[in-house]
């Protein structure tokens, strides 16, 4: 731990978003401008209804969340497509030459729209092959979905049964594993090579599974893979400002209207971009780590992804704010996380 007293304020260079929900329709114009104000470039989820499975759709999908973009801000979405059984191995090459940085592994069933879903990994060998050959990477939603196996051991069940053959089959498929949420998988990235690196979200670095039962159920700490017990908190934290290039920011921030979070049968996902950064240089501060920040949060990605570092900075400043209890959703509510609660860190706009 660091023994100099923590600055007030904190100068870094600008942070990338390396996983972002931002959906789709009249959700960008309210989430989109909460991402560009803090962040220069974001991994934009495929999970829409479709799903982007084409070259064409993401080109589309790019075009709309560009014009989301404020005025003076400068924002680029890096695309993705969303591997199905079916994603054809000529499609990878087209995604590439569109400027697609990635494809994204739902198993079937996992999570929120992810029904069109990888049913059997052999399905998908020729489509990783070409992915391997062509630079892309592969970005997994790292839980199986087997209904004998507890919710809980899902991500570390997925290492064992689907990861390791996976490394094995492609061993220069550059891989992420997404919002890692256990002991299990900080173990199994930290002792894998560099083709492998792992993205941590605010929520599971801010969070343990209490929280989700806090004095009743409480839907908008609700998201998947669920949140983990403390010990597991406690090796995300570890991991995240050990200063280990292959951990990097992914808030996973996932919108969903407030009434299918508070519903008998909720949504899952975390809705954290209004401040994201924010709720990261807190848990950073916390841990007596905020000279680790900038490297997770600028750096590590950037490099695993091979894109230019940022050039311009954003400041923090040690100062108690209030996030709104909810914002516009195009019809809906939408309420973010510690909506209502102080949070201590500031971004200066
Ligand atoms: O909590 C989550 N929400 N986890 C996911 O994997 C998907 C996401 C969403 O799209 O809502
Ligand atoms: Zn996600």
């Amino acid at each position: 731990m660091n023994t100099t007293p923590a600055p007030d304020t904190l100068t870094i260079t600008r942070p990338d978003d390396w996983h972002l929900h931002v959906r789709d329709g009249a959700a960008l114009q309210t989430v989109v401008p909460h991402t560009a104000a803090q962040f220069a470039r974001a991994i934009i989820m495929p999970n829409l209804r479709p799903p982007v499975t084409t070259a064409a759709q993401a080109s589309a999908y790019r075009e709309r969340i560009r014009a989301a973009v404020p005025a003076g801000l400068s924002f680029e979405p890096l695309m993705t497509l969303y591997l199905t059984d079916l994603l054809a191995p000529q499609e990878i090459e087209r995604a590439r030459d569109a400027g697609v940085v990635a494809v994204k592994l739902y198993p079937a069933g996992a999570t929120t729209n992810s029904d069109a879903g990888v049913t059997d990994l052999r399905k998908t060998y020729k489509t990783l092959e070409a992915m391997q050959r062509a630079g892309l990477l592969l970005l997994m939603h790292g839980e199986v979905t087997s209904a004998d196996i507890d919710l809980f051991d899902r991500e570390a069940v997925f290492i064992e049964r689907h990861l390791i053959p996976l490394r094995r089959d492609f061993p220069e498929l550059k891989m992420v594993l997404e919002h890692i949420t256990t002991r299990e998988a900080v173990q199994y990235v930290g002792s894998a090579d560099a083709y492998l690196g792992a993205t941590i979200t605010a929520h599971h670095l801010l969070y343990n599974r209490n929280a989700i039962f806090s004095g009743g159920i409480r839907p908008h700490y609700y998201c998947l893979p669920v949140l983990k017990r403390e010990a597991h908190r406690q090796a995300l934290v570890n991991a995240a400002t050990s200063g280990s290039s292959k951990y990097f920011l992914g808030t996973d921030s996932a919108p969903h209207p407030a009434h299918l979070k508070e519903h008998a049968s909720g949504c899952a996902g975390c809705y954290t971009a209004h401040a994201a950064i924010e709720m990261y240089a807190e848990v950073f501060d916390h841990a007596g780590a905020l000279d680790k920040l900038q490297g997770f949060a600028s750096f590590h990605g950037a490099d695993f992804y091979r894109l230019p570092r940022n050039r311009d900075t954003i400041t923090l400043r040690r100062e108690s704010w209030t996030p709104p209890s909810s914002f516009a959703l195009g019809e809906a509510e939408l309420k973010p996380l510690r909506a209502g609660e102080v949070l201590p860190w500031r971004l200066l706009s």
